[in-house]
């Protein structure tokens, strides 16, 4: 069989002429770049979302637009895409793939919901779209609970009379885009993809070959999804237990033997921290154990770690910072953004510290992604001005090393006697004015951290 006979060589060539098209639902960090990548391919892309600026956004040839550090790689005016906040225009528009990338979180938690709404209005638009030879495939990119599946997609398909593996191909292609930063991308990471049957595996393998250098097809779409929670509960557990090193043993420097213990060929570097924030990591253990349960004996790690990394910069605080901030009147929290250069805010440690600090007679946020109208709303403090705000204030709280932050010459704003936190030691190397206290997150010293770091520290065999 040559391989335009195939399902899945008849299903690349529709979308490639453009008779056949792929469709989006959700259209926001996840949808938006797969609309980016696969319409640079010259694949016609359609995207649902129910907010409208969202919609306009992409209309307009900007696809991340809460992407601040990446903005220039996805901008494209001329791509053949459109967007909608109405689903039934997708009816007329001959989509064979349908991409789902709806969130399936609410605050900490995983949640099906947004997944439960859009599966129905799908059902109508594959139902109501004839494909001439071709299957239509539904594809779960948002990270989801494998048994939602079963649960959710599967039993929805039934109910509006369309058969799985016969009139609709269902698989799961999760993601694991890194937004800050243009290292690891939809190009150059390696896809998992899976179907719920083999047919499924092979068109998605097709299919994603036209955007990743590397499809890695898992044994089906169970295996696809679980691996998207498992390598999050993997990174999870590790950073929790660099955590929990560090609050356990106060007495040693644990940045400094973790990155020690990088060195070794099979070590990650780990770096304690001011709490695992973020849309993916922090949920990986909740999707386990959801799966697992949450009573299983084997998972009791997972839990345990769960609970301590809830609240986690009020543990630090009351170990390590109290003693530091003490006589801090006025603290500027710097980055409200889990990650560095990115919109990000979700389950963001900043978010935790400036609960946990709101006792300061004057505690401001700042965040050069974010404007102050938007900071207040989301932390309930003022916005601080930036670089000027260093000067007046007695503690500083480094979450985040974005660029502006890490200008030449920033320290020289920062008065002696002045405290700083650094989350991950952006700071440690700044010649800081005689008097100002500055301590990095999973070292002994309050005073002063870096009196302790006399030579260079080791670089991770692993990864950075
Ligand atoms: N952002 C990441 O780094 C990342 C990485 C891997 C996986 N994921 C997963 O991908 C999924 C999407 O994440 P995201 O970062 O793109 O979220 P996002 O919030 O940036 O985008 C979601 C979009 O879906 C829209 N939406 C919400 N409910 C909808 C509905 N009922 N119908 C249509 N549109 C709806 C929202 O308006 C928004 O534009 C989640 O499951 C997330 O866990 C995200």
């Amino acid at each position: 069989m040559t391989e335009n006979e195939t399902l899945a060589g008849r299903t690349i060539e529709a979308l490639t002429s453009q008779s056949a098209a792929i469709g989006v639902w959700g259209c926001g960090h996840i949808g938006a770049s797969a609309m980016y990548h696969f319409s640079q391919r010259g694949i016609r892309c359609v995207g649902y979302d129910i907010v409208a600026s969202r919609v306009a956004e992409i209309q307009d040839g900007r696809f991340l637009s809460t992407d601040t550090a990446g903005i220039e790689r996805l901008l494209a005016t001329r791509a053949p895409v459109t967007a909608t906040t109405d689903w039934r225009d997708l009816k007329g528009q001959q989509i064979a793939v349908h991409l789902i990338a709806v969130p399936t979180e609410r605050g900490a938690e995983p949640s099906s919901a947004a997944l439960e709404d859009i599966m129905p209005l799908m059902c109508e638009v594959i139902r109501e779209t004839r494909l001439d030879g071709l299957i239509p495939v539904v594809v779960v990119e948002s990270t989801i609970q494998p048994t939602w599946l079963d649960t959710v997609v599967l039993p929805k398909l039934h109910a509006s009379g369309l058969r799985p593996g016969i009139d609709v191909l269902v698989g799961a292609a999760p993601r694991r885009d890194w937004f800050s930063g243009s290292k690891h991308t939809l190009e150059t990471l390696p896809r998992i993809v899976g179907g719920t049957t083999p047919e499924a595996t092979e068109l998605l393998a097709a299919f994603y070959s036209l955007v990743c250098g590397d499809v890695v097809p898992a044994r089906d779409a169970y295996h696809a999804a679980f691996t998207k929670v498992i390598e999050n509960l993997i990174r999870f557990q590790g950073l929790a237990l660099a955590n929990s090193l560090s609050l356990a043993f106060p007495q040693y420097d644990m940045t400094h033997v973790l990155r020690l213990a990088s060195t070794k060929w099979n070590i990650p570097l780990y770096h304690p921290s001011m709490g695992i924030g973020g849309h993916c990591i922090p949920l990986s253990p909740r999707y386990a154990l959801a799966e697992g349960g949450w009573d299983n004996t084997y998972l009791e790690p997972v839990r345990q770690a769960v609970e301590l990394n809830d609240g986690y910069f009020g543990k630090l605080y009351a170990q390590r910072l109290r003693v530091l901030f003490r006589d801090c009147r006025s603290i500027v929290v710097l980055g409200l953004a889990y990650t560095a250069d990115a919109k990000m805010h979700k389950l963001s440690p900043a978010l935790d510290a400036v609960e946990c600090l709101k006792d300061t007679p004057r505690l401001r946020v700042h965040d050069p992604y974010y404007t102050p109208e938007e900071v207040e709303d989301l932390t309930g403090v003022a916005s601080a001005s930036f670089p000027d705000c260093l000067e007046d204030v007695d503690g500083i709280v480094l979450v985040t090393a974005h660029a502006p932050y890490m200008e030449p010459g920033i320290e020289r704003h920062i008065q002696p006697g002045t405290v700083i936190v650094d989350n991950f030691g952006a700071w440690r190397d700044r010649p800081f004015a005689q008097g100002v206290r500055y301590h990095e997150v999973g070292r002994p010293g309050v005073e002063d951290s870096r009196s302790a770091v006399r030579w260079p520290e080791p670089s991770s065999v692993v990864t950075e």
